[in-house]
């Protein structure tokens, strides 16, 4: 695959092929053990699917990039103890995995170009960037706790132009929001109740799991 992060920041959700996982599942435990510098963990509940859906060997990630407003450098000392004052305090295991995210994005550094998501330019970026990245493998376009930060109008266009891509078979578009940012994508999936504050996983703009911001956990949903 191609992974094409937009509002990346330093770019540190880019490598995926470089963890170990485990998955707290409802029926047990399911690990990768391949050696990788860190492990994420995460809880999962709903209606699990089947070991299709879990990777058994790294994922194999051809091209990494990435846009956003304000890249941070992952290379400078200061800008990443910029992004450690961002942790809060009491969250030491976060701050721990941020410190070996940022050693695993050192050794292989993504390009994280400045683009703003709410101009047209930007958008026009974002489209040489999917070009671009569709040379080396199948692309996916992912965005993590980003698109609420634009205005909702934006936000409107940048899902339509995601939804072109995904329609055009360009790229697959995975959007991880909290539950009021795309609420089309919300929609797809059963309804949340009013008092759960979620994020919602979206493939394709179908709502596949309802998840911690954070990654803590995810609850797997059936669409409506
Ligand atoms: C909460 S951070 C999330 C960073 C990263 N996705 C993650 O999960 O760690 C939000 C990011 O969105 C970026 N961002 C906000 N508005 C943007 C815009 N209009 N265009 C591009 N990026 C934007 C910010 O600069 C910031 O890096």
């Amino acid at each position: 695959m191609a992974l094409l992060e937009i509002g990346a920041s330093a770019g540190l959700c880019l490598h995926p092929d470089r963890w170990d996982y485990t998955w707290h599942l409802p029926t047990g435990e399911m690990s990768t053990d391949h050696g990788a510098a860190g492990r994420l963990t995460c809880e999962v509940t709903g209606p699990v699917p089947g070991p299709e859906v879990w990777p058994d060997g790294p994922l194999p990630v051809a091209w990494r990039g990435g846009l956003d407003l304000a890249p941070v450098d992952v290379i400078d000392d200061d800008q990443v103890a910029w992004l450690e004052t961002l942790v809060w305090p009491e969250h030491d295991d976060r701050r721990a995995r941020l410190r070996t995210a940022v050693e695993v994005a050192r050794t292989d550094p993504p390009a994280v170009v400045t683009a703003d998501l709410a101009a047209p330019a930007g958008l026009d970026r974002l489209d040489g960037l999917v070009e671009e990245a569709g040379r080396h493998g199948r692309v996916v376009v992912m965005h993590s706790a980003v698109t609420a930060y634009l205005p909702v109008a934006a936000r409107q266009v940048l899902e339509q132009r995601l939804r072109g891509l995904v329609a055009a078979g360009r790229a697959h578009w995975l959007s991880n929001e909290g539950k009021r940012v795309h609420p089309a994508v919300t929609a797809t999936g059963p309804s949340v109740p009013d008092d759960l504050a979620t994020f919602v996983l979206g493939l394709d703009g179908q709502a596949v799991a309802w998840t911690h911001g954070h990654g803590r956990s995810m609850r797997w949903v059936a669409p409506r």
